[in-house]
């Protein structure tokens, strides 16, 4: 163990805590210490070799770091206790990301930003987080008019449990048998696609995921007037969000032109030889850190529009390794 910060992972026993603390030794993160805690459900069992305490009776003046993935509310709750207490805490949940206190970072977009915290950074939502590393190059080079997200998102984007929902109906209904009624989804999610995913707020005809992509699109980037809108839908499959993504540039870009500068960019792997049966797919991107990018085209409806498949894996780039990449930056820049 290094003299490094002391490292509290908050939600360690869910789908995205356990990567965080996979990630954490994998890249050799220079902690002094790392706890896994979690509710009082998971406290006193191991994970990652690790046994999990119980956050409710934590004694937070251990911390220096925290890395939150237990939800918003717990969030809400506990986010500023570690502060108060001296940590600086990086939250995957969608509670302070649009605070205008809170810087909402991709290392690779905007790294600079996270100098102005105070206390908190957020991680940004995975399916927007995927299609910032793609679109930031293309902003700089091009410039952004107007973004049209439409989504096809993995299960373990809600966690264990919908992860669990879909193995238990895809082995009911393959046996012959009716599944149990959906309990994390509104709809059986087994050989299905739900046009939904999270909820809908009194008189919005968009979702809370929706919202998500449009709002944190417009933070990350710099840009609060850019034209952005998104589809998100649930399909049965495990891990990897896909995103079919259609940009309008401010100059005239080629697809030739986008495959030579994303071929360069930081976090992104260009995947396009569409002829050849190569693109971007979910059981490629899932389990790897870079987001993979492909059939790239000219959308000839429109002026100075291309068309793109965008893959991530979203438990790693899209949540827990951007979250350690943010506690690398942490500790690189001494904030
Ligand atoms: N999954 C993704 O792809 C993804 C991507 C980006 C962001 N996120 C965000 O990350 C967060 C976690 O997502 P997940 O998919 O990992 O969910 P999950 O698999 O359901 O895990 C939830 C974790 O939170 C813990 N927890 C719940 N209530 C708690 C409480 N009152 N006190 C302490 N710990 C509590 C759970 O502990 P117990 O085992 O004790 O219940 C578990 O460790 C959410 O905010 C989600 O929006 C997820």
């Amino acid at each position: 163990m290094s003299n490094g910060p002391a490292v509290a992972v908050v939600g360690a026993s869910g789908a995205v805590g356990r990567t965080i603390l996979e990630l954490l030794e994998q890249r050799q993160f220079p902690a002094s210490s790392i706890t896994p805690l979690a509710s009082s459900r998971s406290a006193g069992s191991e994970v990652g070799g690790r046994t999990v305490e119980n956050l409710a009776s934590a004694d937070l003046t251990r911390f220096d770091l925290a890395l939150f993935s237990a939800g918003s509310s717990v969030s809400a709750e506990w986010a500023p206790r570690f502060v108060n207490a001296g940590a600086v805490v990086v939250d995957n949940s969608s509670h302070w990301r649009m605070d205008p206190n809170v810087p909402l970072i991709v290392p690779e977009v905007n790294g600079d930003a996270i100098a102005g915290h105070s206390g908190i950074v957020a991680n940004p939502n995975c399916s927007t987080m995927q299609a910032m590393v793609v679109l930031k190059p293309i902003l700089d080079a091009f410039g952004l008019d107007r973004v049209i997200f439409s989504t096809y998102q993995a299960v373990s984007g809600t966690g264990v449990k919908a992860l669990d929902e879909l193995r238990s109906q895809a082995t009911a209904v393959l046996a012959g048998d009716s599944p149990e009624a959906a309990a994390v989804y509104p709809h059986q999610i087994a050989f299905n696609v739900i046009p939904q995913v999270e909820s809908f707020k009194e008189g919005d005809d968009y979702t809370t995921e929706e919202r998500k992509m449009i709002a944190e699109t417009r933070k990350i980037l710099g840009l609060p007037g850019l034209r952005v809108t998104a589809t998100c839908a649930r399909v049965p499959v495990m891990n990897g969000h896909s995103e079919s993504v259609n940009i309008q540039t401010s100059q005239a870009a080629t697809p030739d032109q986008l495959r030579a500068l994303l071929s360069e960019a930081p976090g992104v792997v260009v995947v396009d030889d569409p002829a050849a049966g190569v693109y971007p797919m979910a059981i490629d991107g899932s389990g790897r850190d870079e987001v993979l990018v492909g059939r790239i085209r000219s959308d000839e409806s429109a002026e100075r529009s291309l068309n793109m498949w965008i893959v991530g894996d979203n438990l790693r780039k899209g949540a827990a390794t951007n979250a350690v990449q943010v506690a690398e930056l942490l500790v690189e820049r001494g904030l």
